[in-house]
């Protein structure tokens, strides 16, 4: 029997017999030679079937294989004649595990955007959604690494909540028993904030859902976010914690998906300068900068979509835009002390027009002006009475910050729209398939 092997490892198996279990990928040859590109979740390889070097019921299958069939095939592993690092598979044997009878629906080119996400279930397969998710999976571990080893533990937050985190007019409500109605989460944020009481720093990791009618290529209505909070960090600490993890995080991808970034077509020339120090300026600052490039922001605006790409087009690094005016943002942000019409918070934009990845702040912990803020806000005091606690029973600095996965993995792959980097995406108008 020869033994198993998956692609990727086929450099350790020269001239040896082995046998790959996978899916027809491509297929070229005809008369005397195939050339069967295989693919097998790992990488893909090339089998060479040449016919007097097989029986004739091998070569048969060969010619009959169709497009996405899955197969074995045992073979030997050879180096390439020409090519350096590349392996091909000498085919001995082929068994057809399941053969496609019907044309597979997505040919390799020429499908408008529509078509390809009716058809996600099999577009995953294709080498640019596979690369996506390989790099995905990298950040993902990056993230659980840099925290982990800065201290953070991870406490995972609930899903079904009794009340809004940023807001009540971007929540999908449902009913909940006896209990009245319930809401998805749109953060874990608050949850984490009671966690860090009990360990110190923490962050959870899941799925979080907006409501909001957002229809541009930055906007999910499920999407999986990072919450990370630690007490005893101020505002500048927090953004220096979320610079190590951007740093660390472009690090990881740099350090193993080279391959990947090369078959999406990513320049990574940019991707190399994201190094401490960030950018860091003041909401006011950048407010003042969009206006001269032609924005017709005000003061005491929130930037908009088009803001956001036309500032970051401008640099190379990541940008902190701290200190927002508090009427556009949360309830819970603590006010600058030297002036309190800001908030001590900042969003890090992505550069290369990508924008918004990290919205961030310290947190308000005087009891009496949280709970005059939630007033403020109009905000049910009976959801919030285990919030209000956290401020009563051994209060400390805190912040956190919150880091959108579809956002930085969109960014750092060089997608246009972020619905291409999550496996399913739920848009307002898309929950098929
Ligand atoms: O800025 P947001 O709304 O902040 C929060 O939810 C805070 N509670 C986080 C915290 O402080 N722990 O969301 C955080 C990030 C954004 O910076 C963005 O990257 C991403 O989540 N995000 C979205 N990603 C995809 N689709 C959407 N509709 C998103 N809304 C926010
Ligand atoms: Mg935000």
């Amino acid at each position: 029997m020869a033994t198993k092997v998956f692609i990727k490892d086929f450099k350790n198996h020269v001239d040896e017999e082995v046998m790959i279990q996978g899916w027809m990928f491509n297929k070229r040859g005809s008369g005397k030679i195939y050339f069967l590109e295989v693919r097998d979740g790992t990488g893909v390889a090339q089998g060479v079937v040449f016919k007097p070097g097989v029986p004739e019921e091998v070569f048969k299958k060969a010619e009959e294989l169709t497009m996405e069939s899955s197969l074995k095939i045992t073979g030997q592993i050879t180096k390439h004649p020409k090519l350096e690092n590349t392996f091909e598979l000498q085919v001995k044997d082929i068994e057809i595990i399941q053969l496609v009878k019907e044309n597979y629906p997505i040919a390799k080119k020429g499908h408008g955007m529509h078509f390809l996400l009716e058809n996600r279930h099999l577009w995953l397969r294709s080498r640019k959604q596979r690369a996506i998710q390989i790099v995905r999976n990298t950040i993902i571990n990056a993230v659980y690494e840099y925290l982990n080893d800065n201290g953070f533990i991870k406490i995972d937050a609930p899903i079904l909540t009794p009340n809004a985190c940023e807001g009540t007019t971007e929540l999908f409500e449902m009913d909940y028993f006896d209990e009245g109605k319930a809401y998805l989460s749109q953060s874990g944020q608050l949850y984490i904030e009671a966690a860090i009481f009990s360990v110190g720093r923490c962050f959870d990791f899941g799925p979080v859902f907006r409501a909001e009618k957002s229809k541009t290529r930055r906007h999910l209505t499920e999407f999986w976010m990072m919450d990370a909070e630690a007490a005893f960090v101020e505002h500048d600490e927090n953004m220096h914690i979320q610079e190590g993890l951007i740093v660390h995080i472009v690090k990881k991808v740099l350090e193993n998906n080279l391959p990947e970034l090369a078959i999406l077509e990513r320049d990574i020339e940019p991707l190399k300068k994201v190094v401490p120090p960030f950018i860091k300026k003041t909401h006011t600052e950048v407010v003042k900068e969009l206006r001269e490039m032609g924005s017709d922001i005000g003061e005491n605006d929130d930037l908009g979509g088009d803001d956001e790409t036309i500032l970051t087009q401008k640099y190379d690094k990541p940008i902190f835009v701290e200190k927002y005016p508090t009427e556009v943002k949360a309830f819970y942000m603590k006010r600058d002390p030297k002036d309190p019409r800001f908030a001590l918070c900042a969003d890090l934009l992505a550069p290369e027009g990508y924008g918004e990845i990290i919205g961030g702040s310290q947190r308000e912990d005087d009891y009496a002006t949280l709970l005059g803020r939630i007033k403020e806000h109009n905000l049910s005091l009976d959801a919030f009475k285990w919030y209000l606690d956290l401020r009563k029973y051994g209060s400390v600095p805190h912040s956190g910050f919150g880091i959108g996965l579809e956002r930085i993995v969109g960014w750092i792959c060089g997608r246009k729209h972020i619905r291409e980097v999550i496996p399913f995406p739920r848009t307002i108008n898309r929950i098929y398939p």
